[in-house]
């Protein structure tokens, strides 16, 4: 985008053009299942967070959802997909990615860390539910 373009917003204020250090991120964050922006690449943000216990079962009707473990070990249930196992076990530099319409439920096992990526304004506890566990949107760290 040109320099000229006063509606551009400057590359720093998404993350964009400096090095992001996750690990000092995600420590910084208080509290547990509380999603942190940390920079976003065209409609997606990576956001992390810190997880501790079960979550709700849940689907996001119109995306999919990846989950990066940076550390610690996360428990994803999955519904209702034959071909897929009934749970994936992610550890440190494992990832997976829970698509679009699928019931899901991660767990922590102790303390976990983790980077997610998805298109901005998804609701953590998915659509049409609101728990305690839902989060705000679009929190950045
Ligand atoms: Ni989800």
């Amino acid at each position: 985008m040109p320099l000229s373009n006063p509606s551009a917003p400057a590359p720093d204020d998404r993350g964009q053009c400096k090095t992001i250090d996750l690990g000092r991120k995600v420590a910084a964050i208080e509290g547990f299942w509380q999603p942190r922006v940390v920079a976003e690449m065209n409609d997606y943000q990576f956001k992390v967070v810190k997880l501790e216990g079960d979550f709700v079962w849940h689907a996001h009707a119109d995306t999919d959802e990846t989950f990066l473990v940076l550390d610690g070990e996360l428990e994803i249930d999955i519904r209702g997909v034959p071909s897929a196992a009934p749970m994936l076990s992610l550890r440190a530099g494992q990832m997976a990615v829970v698509p679009k319409g699928v019931e899901h439920r991660p767990r922590a096992l102790g303390e976990v860390k983790v980077l997610l990526i998805e298109p901005r304004g998804v609701v953590n506890t998915g659509d049409g539910v609101r728990t305690e566990r839902t989060a705000q949107n679009d929190r950045w760290i």
